[in-house]
């Protein structure tokens, strides 16, 4: 598919999705949330694609936040519907995706950035990213679920702090609070993802399917975790990856897995 704001390359099971507007410091407008939404939708679908990496393109910017030219002429319906068309077609559904999704953070994540970022299963960011929400200083507050996870990754009081001041964490705040998992040298960024994507890479990805799903349930309103637990844990000894992969333990091999 040819897409004009995002561009992927695919590479022995992992494919690095880097969103391309330089110029507006990748800035998420509407097309890019769709090209997003479609790309990954396509690549949760391709059994090649074991991890994706999301990334910005250039040194500066992850991504700067939601293209503020866009909604500020917007009405409260209108504001509305831009956050809940968001949510479900970019931030929810990479969640939610079955496909483990690492963020590679290599500059400024800003507003939508961050919650593109938060929405990714974990994050890395480079020495120099620059982290917040500064919605509330153009008075509106974050609306891609940035009140929802920044809580969950650092606690509320920290992400209080953060939202009220609108202010910017640096990669080493963002790695003491939990924000981020690693901090890499901006040249060493993608290099790093790769070496972890390899290390997932060698596991069952049906079982790591079960694995984000049960995760994400211990945030959802009247799920339970334990019970989404069991039912998961059951599921998988249905699978051929249960099979090959006990198999291959007590043949003492290498498991080979076909992800289902
Ligand atoms: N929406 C739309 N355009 C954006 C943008 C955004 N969120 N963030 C940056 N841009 C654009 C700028 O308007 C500028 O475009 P121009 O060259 O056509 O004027 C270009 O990207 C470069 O940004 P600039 O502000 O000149 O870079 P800088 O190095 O001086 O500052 C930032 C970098 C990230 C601090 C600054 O761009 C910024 O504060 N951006 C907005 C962050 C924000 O509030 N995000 C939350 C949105 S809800």
């Amino acid at each position: 598919m040819n897409y004009e704001n995002i561009f992927i390359e695919h590479e022995k099971g992992i494919a690095t999705l880097t969103i391309n507007r330089p110029a507006k410091l990748n800035a998420l407008n509407k097309a890019t949330i769709q090209e997003l939404h479609d790309a990954f939708s396509a690549m949760e679908r391709n059994a090649e694609v074991k991890v994706i990496i999301l990334t910005g393109s250039g040194e500066k910017a992850f991504v700067a936040g939601a293209d503020i030219s866009e909604f500020a002429n917007f009405s409260v319906e209108e504001g509305a519907q831009l956050a809940q068309k968001g949510q479900e077609l970019l931030f929810d559904f990479v969640e939610n995706l079955k496909t483990p999704v690492i963020a590679a953070v290599n500059g400024f994540a800003l507003g939508g950035g961050l919650e593109l970022a938060m929405s990714c299963h974990f994050r890395v960011a480079s020495d120099n990213a620059k982290m917040g929400l500064p919605e509330v200083s153009l008075g509106v507050i974050p609306g891609y679920g940035g009140t929802q996870r920044l809580p969950q990754l650092i606690g509320k009081g920290r992400a209080m702090e953060l939202i009220m001041t609108a202010g910017m964490v640096s990669a080493e705040d963002a790695y003491r609070t939990g924000l981020v998992n690693h901090v890499v040298p901006q040249a060493e960024l993608l290099a790093f993802c790769n070496g972890i994507a390899s290390k997932i890479m060698r596991n069952s990805p049906a079982a790591i399917s079960q694995a984000i799903k049960v995760v994400n349930d211990n945030f959802k309103d009247g799920v339970n975790g334990f019970n989404s637990e069991i039912d998961a844990f059951g599921y998988c000894f249905g699978t051929a990856d249960f099979k090959e992969g006990t198999t291959a333990f007590l043949e003492k091999r290498k498991a080979e897995f076909k992800g289902n």
